[in-house]
């Protein structure tokens, strides 16, 4: 039973509270962060279908675009990874690959809260009322599908080490071992991508939740510890990755379509 309001609390949640018209007292620009992330959620929404759809100019090998790893097709010529659809998917086979870590990046508990504020306004940002007046939060369909999150997880860890594969195929040239610009720029997209992958909060909740003392558990433990230093970080490496991966993508169909010649030193 809740006991009735007494002396200040009385008059806190009593008649005599203040009624506030304006919808919000701030008068800070808090509508920047969540139009910025409109603008490049958004661009890399259209950057994303244009790369998914173009099937084409996504190998200059060795290098093969993200957007297009693993190759499943035939047509990344001399890619060491096994093209098991042979020719007989005739769609783009980056619409086959791109589902798994799109998943994983439309349930991240960072990219919910910046587009449930920016394109829904829920709320858009703190001291911001709702644009609607009802919240029923991930309860139900299908927000609560968002709780699969933890399972993307297992398979954004797989990516992760196939683009780490792509970036060593990277130093091997039709010419022999070597280096190029390209091979830096994969080196730099995985790198980042493990960094988004090693940060989420499923990941360090995998290594340190579920226990009751963490000291019982030192390997754990220091794991959690090192984990959520990344994790504070999270948001950065969430952009960083989204738009380092739109850039290598870009590099890749520049050199393929012969726009720009990749430079790169053979042993
Ligand atoms: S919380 Fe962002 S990837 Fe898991």
């Amino acid at each position: 039973m809740t006991a009735a309001p007494t002396g200040t609390a009385a008059s806190a949640v009593g008649s005599a509270r203040a009624r506030i018209t304006e919808p919000t007292l701030r008068r800070d620009a808090w509508w920047v962060g969540p139009v910025v992330t409109v603008v490049v959620l958004a661009g890399f929404t259209g950057y994303g279908l244009w790369a998914a759809l173009r099937d084409g100019n996504y190998y200059a090998d060795p290098y093969l675009s993200p957007f297009y790893s693993p190759c499943l097709t035939d047509r990344c010529a001399d890619h060491a990874t096994p093209h098991i659809l042979g020719d007989v998917w005739t769609l783009s086979p980056a619409i086959l690959v791109l589902a798994f870590p799109l998943g994983f990046r439309l349930t991240c508990y960072y990219y919910r809260r910046a587009y449930y504020r920016s394109f829904w306004w829920a709320p858009p940002a703190c001291a911001v009322p709702d644009a609607r007046a009802r919240y029923t939060g991930e309860t139900r369909l299908p927000l609560v599908l968002q709780n699969v999150h933890r399972y993307f997880f297992y398979v954004a860890v797989v990516f992760a080490g196939l683009l780490t594969y792509d970036t060593m195929i990277a130093f091997s040239f039709p010419q022999g071992l070597g280096i190029g610009v390209g091979t830096g720029v994969l080196a730099v997209n995985a790198v980042l991508i493990w960094l988004y992958t090693l940060s989420c909060h499923s990941c360090r909740h995998l290594c340190g939740g579920g226990l009751r003392q963490l000291s019982r558990a030192p390997v754990r433990y220091q794991l959690w510890r090192r984990l959520s230093i990344l994790n504070r970080n999270h948001m950065k490496f969430a952009w960083a990755s989204l738009l380092w991966i739109m850039a290598t993508d870009f590099y890749i169909w520049l050199v393929a379509a012969g726009h720009i010649h990749d430079y790169h030193w053979v042993a």
